[in-house]
C-alpha cells in the first residue's frame, strides 16, 4: 500500500517539454486542472500528496517519476539522461529526505524512473536511450542490500520501459506486444495492449485501484475484465509530451 505521494505543478514552459508525437502543443491552463484532477484522485485513494511548485527553466518538470526510485527502505535519487531535465532531480531530493534515506546515483550513469518497474521486491529495470547497463549496476548497488532483486531487461525502442509495460494488481501487466516476449516477464499475467492504444500501457496502479488514461476503450475494457476498480482521467496535455499516468509522481 502507498500512503505518500509527491506531484510537481506543470511549469508554463511545458509548451517545449521533449516529445516524439506530433499532437501539437500542451494547452498550459487545461494541464494545470488536468493536474489537479490526478492529485484529487491520489487524495482520494488514500495518499497523503505532497504538491511541488513548478521549476522554472524545466519545461518537464511535472514527470517527477523520472527523478527518484522510492522503495520502502531508501530512496535512489537519479542523474536524469534527457540533458533538457538534468537538475530536475536537485530540488526532489530534499523533500523525499523528508521520509527516506536517500543514495545518489552518480552523473556517470544513465538512469530515470520511467525505466524502473518495481513489483514487491522485484525490480525490473528497461535499458533505454535514458538508461544504460551502468545505472542498472548503481540502482542494483542501491537497492539489492535491502532485499530487492534487479533485472535488467532488453527492451523495445520506445521512451521509457513504463511506455510499454505497467503493473495493474493481481500478478497482472499491461504489455505492449514486444514486450509480451520477455521471457523474465512470463510468471505474470499479461494483458497485450496494441499499438492504436498504446498510450493506455501506461495505467498507474494505486492500493487497489488502476488509474486508466481517457480515450482508450478497449483497454479499459481489458483492465476492468480482470475485476479491479478502475479510474479514467483525461491527460490529453501530457501526452503531447511523452507523459503518462506514472510520469506524474512518485509513490510510496
Ligand atoms: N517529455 C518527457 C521526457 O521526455 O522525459
Amino acid at each position: 500500500m502507498f500512503t505518500r505521494a509527491i506531484t510537481r505543478r506543470p511549469s508554463e514552459e511545458m509548451v517545449d517539454g521533449l516529445t516524439t508525437v506530433n499532437r501539437g502543443k500542451p494547452d498550459f491552463y487545461l494541464a494545470l486542472r488536468q493536474h489537479d484532477a490526478y492529485c484529487q484522485v491520489l487524495t482520494h485513494l488514500g495518499l497523503d500528496v505532497t504538491v511541488l511548485p513548478a521549476e522554472p527553466g524545466y519545461p518537464d518538470c511535472c514527470f517527477v517519476e523520472d527523478t527518484a526510485i522510492v522503495c520502502d527502505q531508501v530512496a535512489a535519487i537519479t542523474p536524469l539522461s534527457a540533458p533538457s531535465r538534468q537538475g530536475e532531480q536537485q530540488s526532489i531530493e530534499p523533500v523525499l529526505a523528508q521520509f527516506k534515506p536517500v543514495a545518489r546515483i552518480p552523473p556517470s550513469v544513465r538512469l530515470e524512473g520511467g525505466d524502473v518497474l518495481q513489483v514487491e521486491n522485484e525490480v525490473y529495470v528497461g535499458l533505454s536511450d535514458r538508461t544504460n547497463h551502468d545505472g542498472f549496476t548503481a540502482l542494483k548497488t542501491v537497492l539489492e542490500p535491502h532485499g530487492y532483486r534487479l533485472k535488467a531487461m532488453a527492451c523495445c525502442p520506445s521512451l521509457h520501459f513504463k511506455t510499454d509495460v505497467n503493473y495493474i494488481g493481481n500478478q497482472t501487466l499491461l504489455v505492449s506486444p514486444c514486450c509480451n516476449e520477455l521471457d523474465a516477464l512470463t510468471h505474470f499475467n499479461r494483458i497485450v495492449v496494441e499499438d492504436d492504444e498504446a498510450y493506455a500501457r501506461n495505467c498507474l496502479y494505486v492500493n487497489g485501484t488502476v488509474i486508466v488514461p481517457e480515450g482508450f476503450p478497449e483497454t479499459l475494457a481489458k483492465v476492468r475484465g480482470t475485476g479491479v476498480e478502475t479510474v479514467v482521467l483525461n491527460v490529453s496535455e501530457f501526452e503531447k509530451i511523452d507523459g503518462g499516468l506514472t510520469c506524474l509522481s512518485l509513490r510510496f
